[in-house]
């Protein structure tokens, strides 16, 4: 059986969303959990795809894991701190799970980590992860098809910085590598990503010495033990994000709550110049109207504070309906265009080249099946079909489903018409000549 979205466009939003608790935050903190014996207790988890996929690879590696007794938490147990291995099968699913190399290594003094291939966003290398690990004094090297790690850090310089800016989950393996240990790691060009250093105040509710997270400079003095702790995961800046794209496609007037605007700026920015407004009611709260067709403006993506890539596609789905041409130019994967050729089908008039689109914006999107290429993507593609007229189909959100929670449900409870139905694919015509055989 799989799942498609199925829009009809053309309601304008109105009510009220919530955020839930940010995926890209969970995931490095669910692996930071291996860094201590005994139950660590997470709030605010996002309950999606990818947190059970961790949870399956925190089995494997000791830990029983309690997903959502109680609504958004999840509670790691470490029970056996023998496992290092972190196998193909559950890693090649997930990315992010490349996250448990520097936890096993500071606490385990080991690890085997299957090495992450490429994705639809583009290569996604690991070699800063490695370089980083092998400046703190690990051994670290590739070994068929893993990266195998060994010897407890001693501390050391690190430069973070690559062609593409600083790693986020990079940054996140070294910081956790270089927490356990004797000596002093100084990590220069670190991600300054608000998930970062929601990592960093969880490493430091551990017992952790680390100044400077969310900061492109870390300074880490190890410590001989930590201790299991409680913490609460951020707001999904990225949700909020795609909820006011949602605002400016389909137009109308949302209040977007638990979220956090101070770590929105470049976004708030973009929306000045498409003429979406953004007020903030109090700390949590953001109220976004848009009752007129968004002007076009452009776009280049950059790490954190600069506009998030993770909103590239969700954005240009506004872009894709603006009034004018906008250029969107994309500075940290060069290839996460895999979704224009999808938006096409609705009627986008999109323009590509190497990591560039030109954008013009139309005045009518008609609906149309079309299919998630990643999970940004895919969210961009429900946007579109708020504006489209007619029946949009969306396949393949198991994308969707890994970094969105219960999206239809949130949308439709802003009035707009989606819902999410089971299907039996259409057979292909080799079963069909198999079966008449
Ligand atoms: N890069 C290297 N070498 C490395 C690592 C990265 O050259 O060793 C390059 C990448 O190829 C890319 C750039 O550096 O061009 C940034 O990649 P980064 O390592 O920062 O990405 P990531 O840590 O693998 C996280 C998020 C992504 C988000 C990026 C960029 C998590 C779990 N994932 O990935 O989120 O796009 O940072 O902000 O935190 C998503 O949520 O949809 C998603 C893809």
């Amino acid at each position: 059986m799989f799942s498609k979205y199925v829009v009809h466009g053309g309601t304008p939003l109105r009510g009220n969303v919530t955020i839930s608790g940010s995926k890209n935050a969970a995931l490095p903190m669910m692996a930071a959990a291996l860094l201590a014996k005994g139950p660590t207790v997470l709030r605010n988890v996002p309950d999606l795809s990818d947190v059970h996929l961790m949870a399956e690879i925190l089995e494997t590696l000791g830990c029983r894991v309690a997903l959502f007794d109680e609504p958004g938490v999840v509670v790691i147990d470490v029970m056996d701190e023998s496992p290092v291995v972190a196998p193909y099968e559950l890693v090649s699913e997930m990315r992010a799970s490349f996250c448990v190399l520097g936890p096993l290594l500071s606490r385990r003094g080991e690890a085997h980590v299957s090495q992450p291939g490429g994705c639809t966003l583009g290569e996604r290398p690991v070699d800063l992860h490695v370089k980083g690990i092998a400046a703190i004094g690990s051994e670290v090297r590739f070994e068929r098809g893993n990266v195998i790690a060994k010897g407890r850090p001693t501390g050391g310089r690190v430069y973070l910085g690559g062609a593409m800016g600083p790693s986020v989950t990079g940054t996140a393996n070294v910081m956790c590598a270089a927490v356990m240990g004797s000596g002093v790691t100084i990590i220069d060009q670190a991600a300054c990503e608000p998930e970062i250093a929601n990592l960093a105040a969880m490493l430091n509710s551990m017992g952790a010495q680390i100044s400077g997270g969310g900061t492109s400079r870390l300074v880490i003095n190890g410590v001989k033990e930590l201790h299991p702790t409680e913490i609460a995961i951020i707001p999904d800046r990225i949700e909020c994000g795609t909820f006011i794209a949602a605002a400016g496609v389909a137009r109308g007037d949302i209040v977007i709550e638990r979220c956090d605007p101070d770590v929105l700026l470049a976004v708030f920015d973009k929306c000045a110049e498409m003429g979406i407004d953004v007020s903030r009611l109090d700390e949590t709260t953001l109220r976004v109207k848009c009752d007129n067709r968004p002007r076009a403006t452009d776009l280049v993506t950059l790490p954190y504070p600069g506009f998030p890539t993770d909103l590239q596609s969700p954005f240009m789905s506004v872009l894709c309906v603006a009034d004018g041409f906008a250029i969107v130019e994309e500075k940290i994967y060069p290839e996460r265009f895999m979704h224009v050729p999808e938006y096409r089908r609705l009627g986008a008039d999109i323009r590509k080249q190497f990591a560039t689109c030109i954008v013009s914006g139309v005045t009518r999107l008609q609906g149309a099946p079309a299919a998630s290429t990643d999970l940004r993507a895919g969210a961009g593609l429900v946007l579109m079909g708020l504006a489209a007229e007619g029946e949009t189909q969306v396949l393949k959100i198991q994308h969707i489903d890994r970094g969105y929670e219960i999206f239809h449900e949130k949308l439709a409870a802003l009035g707009a018409t989606i819902k999410r139905v089971e299907f039996v694919p259409a057979r292909r015509a080799e079963d069909r000549r198999r079966e008449a055989a």
